[in-house]
C-alpha cells in the first residue's frame, strides 16, 4: 500500500514542530522547505496538549492552518497520531496511567512518554484523539502517511504496575494454558519457586537476588507484545477510518524493548531513527547495521530514514557534531542500503525545552549564515537527481541471524560470562562489510533458503524448530558460520544436555565438554593449521571434541592446548563452521573469507576508510563508493565500464573521492566486486573528532 510515487521522488524532510513557533515563522518555514527540496514533514508528534487542551475539548484550527500551508507549498505530511506524550491533564487525572519502574517508583509528569500501555482510560483517550485526527485529516490532500505514536519503548519499555502484572498473567495464560505448563517452562522446582495460583505470578520486580530467568525472558517478550498491542489499538482506528493511508511507526533499530521483527509485519513501511555517534570510530557501520536491519524486517522492502541529526544531538555526555560532509555521507550509506527517504529530527532547532541544543535543518543562527543549512539544501537538490534509487534492490548473499529472544536471553544475569550481543554482532557484521558483502539480517523462523552463507554470531537461544530449519538449510547445501556459546538453550532457556550445543552437535560435527572463560586481561592464542595465521583471543575458550569436524585452528595454551578452536564440518550438501572462542575482528574476517569463498561468494578487502556496496537498479547495477574519511582518497581497482551516476562521466580503474566523498557508478548488467585499494590519502592531518583518529 505504500507507494513512493505518491511522494514525487525520494522522500526528503524532517520532524516539524510548528507549535513551538509563532505564525510568522511558519511562513518562513514553508518557504525554506521549498528551497531545501523538502517534500515530507512529520507533523504533530508531540501535539496532544495543543490539540486537546482539556479532556474532550479539541482545537484543530492551528493544525488545519499548518496542513493547508504545507500543502500550498507542495510539502506532504506524515501526520502523527499525537499520542507520544500524554498531556499533564491526563496524567494528573489518572495517576495510575503513569508507568512504574522495577523498584516500584511511579514516574512523574514533566517529560514525555509518560504512559502505562495497559491503562484503559489512557488507551481510550488516545484512541479517541486518533479517531478525531483521522476523521479530520484522512482526506486532506497533504496527507501521505500515518506516523503512529513515536519511538515506542525509547524511554519506557517496561511498566511494572499492577495493571501490567494483570496483563502479563493474561499473556502467560495464553502462552501456557495451565499453571502446570508455566511451572515446567519456568523451571520453578528451583529455589522453591513453584506457583500454586495465577495470582502469585508477578513481573520480575526488584527481588533479593537473581529473578527466575524464564520469568524475565517471558517478561521481555510480554513487554514488547504489550506495547505492540497499544500500537495495534491506534492502527485499528486508522485502518477503519482511512483504510488507504499507509501506516508506520519509527523504530530505533536495535532497541532492546521492541522486537521489530514482530512489529514490522503490522506496518506498511518500516521507518528508522538513527543516531550513530559521530565521535565513534565508524559511524557509517553503526548506522549501516541498523539500515540493513530495517530492510530485512519486511523481506527486502525499502524503508524510510525517519530521523537523524544534521549535526550534534543533545543527549550524550559529549555531543560530537557531524563534520562537514558527514551527514551527506551517512545519507548515502542509507540510500545504498535501501532507504526511500532521508529525514531528520528536527526542522528547526528549538528555542526552549530539553532539546534546544539538538541540531536542526534550520539552526539557531538562521539559514543564511549556516553551513548546516547549505549542506541540507545542497543534498535536497542532489536527491532529486537520484530518483532511480527509489526502485533499487539491495541483493545480499549473506545474512546474519538476529532474534530479540536470543538477545534478551543472552544478556540475562548469571551466565558463564556477562556477554553483550550487539558488539559481537557488530564485529561479524563489520567483517562481512569489509569483505565487500551486502548483509541482510534474518530471523531464525524465516525462510533461510535464499542465502549462500548464514552467520550466527552468538545464537545462545535456539528453539528446536529453528535448529531444525538450520539443519535442513545446511543439508540442502547452505553454509553456516556459528560463533561460540550458540545453540545452548531452547525457547524456555533450558539447557540442552549431553554436550553443547545439543541441537547443533550433528550439524557442527562436534561436542563441547566445557567452557573456559578467561579472567580479565587473560588471553590465549589460536593458530590456523596450514597458513600459520594466529590471533590472540580473549574472554572465551572451549574444550571441543570433534566428531566428524575438521580442525582448522587450535588453542595455543592451557590444558586444552592443541585442542580445536575453529572447525569445519561437511553436513549433507553444505558446510558448518564453528568458532569456539572470541576471535578478534581480523580472525572473524579470515574465517568468513574461507567460508564465503568455499560457498562460491566472491569477496574483496575493503579498507576501513571506505564503504562499498552494490545495488540493483533497472538495467544494471550501481556501485556505491563512500569515502568515510575526511581526507581525499583515490581508489584503485574499480571495474571498467562504469558511468558516474552523478556527473555522467565514464569512469573505471582509479576513482578519486573527496573527503567524505561519494561516487555512484552505474554498470549495465552485473558488476564484479572491485579489488578496492586506496592508494593515496591526502596529507591533511585528521583533526579532533576525526572518526578514524
Ligand atoms: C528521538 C525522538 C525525537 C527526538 C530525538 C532527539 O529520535 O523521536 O523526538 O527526541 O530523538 O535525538
Ligand atoms: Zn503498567
Amino acid at each position: 500500500m505504500f507507494d513512493l510515487r505518491k511522494f514525487g521522488g525520494l522522500i526528503y524532510g524532517a520532524d516539524y514542530n510548528p507549535e513551538q513557533w509563532p505564525r510568522e515563522v511558519w511562513r518562513e518555514d514553508v518557504r525554506l522547505m521549498r528551497e531545501a527540496g523538502v517534500n515530507l514533514v512529520s507533523l504533530g508528534i508531540f501535539s496532544w496538549a495543543q490539540l486537546e487542551p482539556r479532556a474532550g475539548e479539541y482545537d484543530f484550527a492551528w493544525l488545519d492552518e499548518v496542513m493547508d500551508l504545507l500543502h500550498a507549498h507542495g510539502v506532504n505530511v506524515n501526520l502523527a497520531t499525537a499520542t507520544a506524550s500524554p498531556p499533564p491533564w491526563l496524567s494528573t487525572r489518572y495517576p495510575d496511567s503513569r508507568p512504574v519502574t522495577a523498584d516500584g517508583v511511579r514516574l512523574e509528569v514533566g517529560a514525555r512518554q509518560l504512559y502505562c500501555p495497559s491503562h484503559r482510560p489512557f488507551r481510550d483517550h488516545a484512541a479517541r484523539l486518533v479517531r478525531e485526527i483521522a476523521r479530520r485529516y484522512g482526506t486532506h490532500p497533504a496527507l501521505r502517511l500515518w506516523h503512529v505514536n513515536n519511538e515506542y519503548g525509547c524511554h519506557i519499555d517496561q511498566c511494572f504496575c499492577g495493571l501490567c502484572a494483570e496483563a502479563f498473567r493474561e499473556w502467560l495464560r495464553a502462552r501456557y494454558g495451565t499453571l502446570e505448563a508455566l511451572n515446567s517452562a519456568w523451571g520453578t522446582a528451583f529455589w522453591s519457586q513453584r506457583y500454586g495460583e495465577w495470582a502469585e505470578v508477578q513481573p520480575p520486580r526488584r527481588a533479593p537476588t537473581f529473578a527466575n530467568p524464564t520469568q524475565q525472558l517471558d517478561w521481555r517478550r510480554f513487554s514488547s507484545d504489550n506495547l505492540l498491542d497499544l500500537y495495534r489499538s491506534e492502527v485499528a482506528v486508522l485502518r477503519e477510518v482511512t483504510p488507504d493511508v499507509p501506516v508506520t511507526t519509527n523504530f530505533l533499530g536495535f532497541l532492546p524493548g521492541v522486537d521489530a521483527f514482530r512489529w514490522a509485519r503490522e506496518e506498511d513501511v518500516v521507518s528508522l531513527d538513527a543516531y550513530p555517534d559521530p565521535g565513534g570510530p565508524h559511524p557509517h557501520l553503526d548506522a549501516g547495521m541498523s539500515f540493513d536491519l530495517m530492510r530485512s524486517l519486511r523481506g527486502g522492502q525499502r524503508w524510510i530514514l525517519m530521523e537523524q541529526a544534521t549535526g550534534a544531538v543533545n543527549w550524550r555526555e559529549r555531543n560530537v557534531l557531524k563534520r562537514p560532509g558527514l551527514t551527506r555521507l551517512l545519507n548515502h550509506e542509507a540510500l545504498a542500503r535501501g532507504a526511500d527517504g532521508i529525514m531528520f529530527f528536527q526542522w528547526r532547532a528549538s528555542k526552549a525545552g530539553a532539546e534546544k541544543f539538538h541540531s536542526g535543518l534550520v539552526q539557531h543562527v538562521g539559514p543564511e549564515r549556516s553551513r548546516v543549512w547549505r549542506e541540507v539544501r545542497d543534498f535536497g537538490a542532489e536527491l532529486r537527481g537520484l530518483a532511480e534509487l527509489g526502485g533499487a534492490r539491495v541483493p545480499a548473499r549473506v545474512a546474519v541471524m538476529f532474534d530479540w529472544n536470543n538477545w534478551w536471553a543472552l544478556e540475562l544475569d548469571s551466565k558463564p560470562a556477562a556477554l553483550k550481543l550487539l558488539p559481537l554482532v557488530r564485529k561479524w557484521y563489520a567483517a562481512l562489510r569489509q569483505l565487500g558483502q551486502n548483509v541482510d539480517f534474518v530471523h531464525p523462523d524465516a525462510d533461510l533458503g535464499g542465502y549462500d552463507v548464514l552467520v550466527l554470531p552468538n545464537q545462545y537461544l535456539l528453539a528446536a524448530g529453528a535448529a531444525q530449519s538450520l539443519r535442513a538449510y545446511v543439508r540442502g547445501g547452505g553454509t553456516v558460520v556459528v560463533g561460540f556459546f550458540s545453540g545452548i538453550v531452547d525457547e524456555h532457556e533450558h539447557v540442552g544436555l549431553g554436550g553443547y550445543p545439543a541441537l547443533l552437535r550433528d550439524v557442527l560435527g562436534l561436542w563441547v565438554e566445557e567452557w573456559a572463560v578467561l579472567g580479565h586481561g587473560e588471553t590465549n592464542g589460536v593458530c590456523f593449521a596450514g597458513t600459520g595465521e594466529r590471533h590472540d583471543v580473549e574472554n572465551w575458550c572451549e574444550v571441543i571434541h570433534p566428531q566428524g569436524a575438521e580442525v582448522l585452528a587450535t588453542f595455543e595454551r592451557d590444558f586444552y592446548r592443541g585442542g580445536p578452536a575453529v572447525t569445519r564440518h561437511a553436513f549433507g550438501a553444505g558446510r558448518a563452521y564453528y568458532v569456539g572462542t572470541d576471535l578478534p575482528g581480523e580472525g572473524v574476517r579470515d574465517v568468513l573469507r574461507r567460508a564465503l569463498t568455499a560457498a562460491g561468494v566472491p569477496t574483496t578487502l575493503v579498507p576501513s576508510t571506505l564503504s562499498v556496496s552494490v545495488s540493483a537498479v533497472e538495467g544494471g547495477h550501481l556501485l556505491h563508493l563512500l569515502n568515510v574519511h575526511p581526507t581525499q582518497a583515490t581508489v584503485l581497482g574499480v571495474p571498467a565500464g562504469a558511468v558516474d551516476a552523478l556527473s555522467g562521466e565514464d569512469v573505471g580503474g582509479a576513482v578519486t573521492l573527496e573527503p567524505y566523498g561519494v561516487r555512484l557508478l552505474r554498470y549495465a548488467g552485473e558488476v564484479d566486486l572491485p579489488a578496492v585499494e586506496v592508494v593515496e590519502v591526502s596529507a591533511t592531518p585528521p583533526g579532533p573528532g576525526d572518526p578514524l583518529r
